[in-house]
């Protein structure tokens, strides 16, 4: 089997051991949740009210980018009330009746932990609306005109949604939540508190300094520096002595193609296209979507918020544009920059439109073009020999 380097750093899980990985590290309890501070600061205070009243907590939405511990989240709201917690999908529920049936199952004040909420179908969505409102549910009886709709009551409970794509919930839906809480990346302290807490329960010998070279390539996800550390136990294990120090995890990420800022090789592959075929950009998503053979959708939610975190792209009203600094970044790895073009707006919104002719042929010459050797870092103390 071969290995896809280039999903390693991918946000959203890959396979069952990525499951299982990620449940045995899961923390279980507000106390030994690492970062997302204010939210956790906000959720206890919700979570102690509704216990203390023995009521069933107000319905959660938790929105941000994948990896960043929404259903973690949910695991620990259900275990602080002491209730059950049920988990289903927006796509996973596709007719009433089946949200009916999920809904009646539930006991007093358990949690329905719904992930990609905004998936929900419109007939599903209405049959939640007086669900989280009056613990309601409307069935309609028989059809045509002798068709009557019929009250059923349910037992008190939470729903905590979450999401990728707060924008695409409906607002009546929206309304529903009595909390909202915005999950961000983590800071790089944070990050390396986990893959610390992680190498524990793993029983992996980890240096700090090499904990400290994961968290940085970790694009602010713990689901990520989990997933890293994983690999880079494997390579000390066959490489060295178990051990993972400074220069054991330097190795392994230059293995995985994975560079000094933390971006792979679908990251590069994306500036890289901004930079060369466009000038630098703007340039329409739907371009770069197609450069990737990736969805419109992947691009926004799994690709573009770290790098526009790190401050490589920019989304301006005309397009995405490749900033001075990813310039430098890809410069440094001995790609070729040409110049910037300024801003045509009036080009680069035809991006929005579709693909103008010839789409096909420049992204084919541009899939013909090398990628540089890959060779992270530039400082010399990084590429300690093995
Ligand atoms: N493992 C994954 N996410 C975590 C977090 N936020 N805190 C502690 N351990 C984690």
């Amino acid at each position: 089997m071969t290995e896809d380097v280039s999903r390693t750093l991918a946000p959203e899980l890959l396979d069952e051991s990525d499951l299982l990985v990620e449940s045995t590290l899961r923390p279980r309890s507000l106390e030994e949740y690492i970062g997302q501070r204010d939210v956790k600061a906000n959720l206890s205070v919700l979570l102690t009210a509704a216990r203390g009243r023995g009521e069933a907590a107000d319905h959660v939405l938790l929105h941000g980018p994948p990896g960043l511990g929404k259903t973690t989240l949910a695991t620990i709201i259900a275990r602080e009330l002491g209730v059950n917690i049920r988990y289903t999908s927006g796509p996973a529920i596709e007719r009433a009746g089946d949200l009916a049936a999920i809904l009646t199952a539930l006991d007093e004040r358990d949690v329905l932990f719904i992930d990609e909420i905004h998936r929900l179908n419109r007939a599903v969505e209405e049959i939640l609306y007086p669900a989280m409102e009056d613990f309601a549910l409307d069935v309609m009886i028989g059809k045509g005109p002798s068709a009557r709709s019929l009250r059923l009551s349910l037992k008190p409970f939470t729903i905590v949604g979450a999401t990728t794509r707060v924008g695409r919930i409906s607002s009546p839906l929206r309304d529903r939540f009595g909390a909202t809480y915005r999950l961000d990346f983590y800071e790089e302290a944070e990050l390396r508190a986990i893959v610390e807490r992680s190498a524990r329960i793993l029983e992996v010998p980890i240096e700090l300094d090499a904990a400290a070279a994961i968290a940085t390539r970790g694009r602010g996800t713990p689901r990520i520096v989990n997933r890293l550390l994983k690999r880079v136990r494997d390579y000390a294990q066959v490489h060295g002595d178990g051990t993972v120090d400074r220069a054991t995890a330097h190795q392994a990420m230059r293995a995985l193609e994975i560079d000094d800022e933390g971006l792979d090789a679908t990251d590069r592959k994306l500036l890289a296209a901004i930079i060369q075929k466009f000038a630098s950009g703007p340039v329409g998503v739907a371009a770069i979507a197609a450069v990737l053979s990736e969805e419109v959708e992947t691009v926004e939610d799994v690709y573009e918020p770290f790098l526009l975190r790190l401050g490589f792209l920019d989304r301006t009203p005309s397009g995405r544009v490749a900033t001075e600094a990813a310039r430098q970044h890809l410069a440094k790895l001995g790609y070729e920059i040409p110049p910037a073009r300024r801003p045509e707006p009036e080009m680069a919104a035809l991006w929005e439109l579709g693909e103008p002719e010839g789409l096909d042929d420049e992204l084919e010459a541009l899939d013909d073009e090398p990628e540089p050797p890959f060779e992270p870092g530039s400082d010399p103390e990084e590429s300690s020999p093995a």
